[in-house]
């Protein structure tokens, strides 16, 4: 180990640990949050609110699981819903993988399971869109299954009470912050006591400047004590952002657009969109030819350009992209599959969208009134 680099901390004795699950859990006893999930133990519910929880914060949650609990009250209601309606309930929430999954999960529960989620951890792990983290939390939370969890906020309330400085998502990181967490389980109240973890974490624990004056494990935190509560967790290299241009193109054919549903490989798996592609490196303009050859490959139609209908901006993972949207006006031809669907500006609302071809919908409907 090179100089100035910190040796590893170590998991802290079991009269410290003792002494932190008293205190959150006297501490989740007064100050968490009544959130509809935490009224019922239904594995359904639970399971529901931690997908939707992944990378998504609670309050954007809350409504998102009311609609969604409401319209499918059981996981049959769910297996037996065509992808469309799942996907359109799930829309604003985004990562769409997250809907795709839990509706397969849903399906494989029904075939496999008799529609009860199992109880079991493996099996439970085994699901589409389920992992160590989500198993753990689903199983512990309603059922007190003695399982650890570490997500983005156990993260952070494990790395600053270590004040472990090296890169969590790395295997040493990793490796260290789930025995930690392991380490931490009591003999009761699992559920609860993960959930202060989180709890802590998304109110207290925050990422930029955290609370310590109100956090009641202050006094057991070394990052607290060492003044480092801002250098950790360390941050991963971030990757460049880089600049694309793509267009959309409105194909009109009477009063009615064509939409195209992205494939399973593509960036919106299962939504729906405008015909949509990439420009070539570092062109910030499209071509009408270019219209033509992509309308071409995307739908087997022949099209005709007609003017530019707006530009906008939006940010996915690491790209900045503006988007060129178009119209154009169909002249014959498409291919054969059911990707491609035709509609009028104000049916479009019932569709699964992404974000982009919901701006230019809604902008077509304004238009068309
Ligand atoms: N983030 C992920 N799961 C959570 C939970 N159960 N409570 C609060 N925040 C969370």
């Amino acid at each position: 180990m090179s100089m100035g680099t910190p040796p590893p901390p170590e998991i802290p004795d079991s009269r410290w640990r003792q002494s932190l699950r008293r205190r959150l859990l006297t501490w989740f006893g007064v100050h968490g949050r009544d959130l509809p999930w935490r009224r019922t133990r239904i594995l359904y519910h639970v399971w529901v609110s931690e997908i939707m929880l992944q990378q998504t914060q609670v309050a954007t949650v809350v409504p998102y699981f009311q609609r969604f609990i409401s319209r499918f009250p059981d996981i049959s209601s769910l297996a037996a819903a065509k992808e469309d309606e799942v996907l359109r309930l799930w829309e604003g929430l985004g990562y769409y993988r997250r809907a795709r999954n839990l509706h397969r999960a849903a399906q494989q529960i029904v075939q496999d399971h008799n529609a009860q989620f199992p109880e079991d951890f493996s099996v439970a792990r085994s699901l589409p869109g389920i992992g160590r983290y989500t198993a753990g939390a689903i199983l512990s939370i309603a059922l007190d299954q003695k399982l650890p969890i570490l997500e983005a906020n156990t993260v952070r309330v494990f790395s600053r009470l270590l004040a472990f400085r090296g890169i969590p998502t790395e295997k040493h990181g990793q490796q260290l912050l789930w025995s930690f967490s392991e380490s931490l389980l009591p003999r009761q109240r699992v559920g609860d006591l993960n959930q202060a973890l989180m709890e802590l974490g998304s109110e207290v624990c925050t990422p930029r400047v955290p609370s310590c004056a109100s956090c009641p494990v202050h006094m057991l935190c070394a990052a607290y004590r060492q003044g480092t509560q801002a250098l950790i967790p360390a941050k991963k290299p971030r990757t460049a952002i880089e600049n694309v241009t793509e267009a959309a193109i409105v194909i009109q054919r009477g009063t009615r657009v064509l939409l195209r549903r992205h494939s399973d490989q593509e960036r919106w798996a299962g939504l729906w969109d405008f015909p949509r592609f990439a420009t070539n490196p570092g062109q910030t303009a499209v071509s009408n030819q270019e219209l033509i050859d992509n309308a071409h490959q995307l739908t087997g139609m022949k099209i005709d350009p007609s003017q530019h209908l707006t530009t906008m901006q939006h940010g996915v993972t690491r790209f900045r992209i503006t988007l060129q949207c178009h119209l154009a006006h169909y002249v014959s031809g498409r291919k054969q599959d059911d990707h491609l669907c035709w509609r009028a500006p104000d049916e479009l609302e019932q569709l699964p969208l992404n974000v982009t071809g919901r701006k230019i919908g809604r902008l077509l409907a304004d238009r068309t009134k």
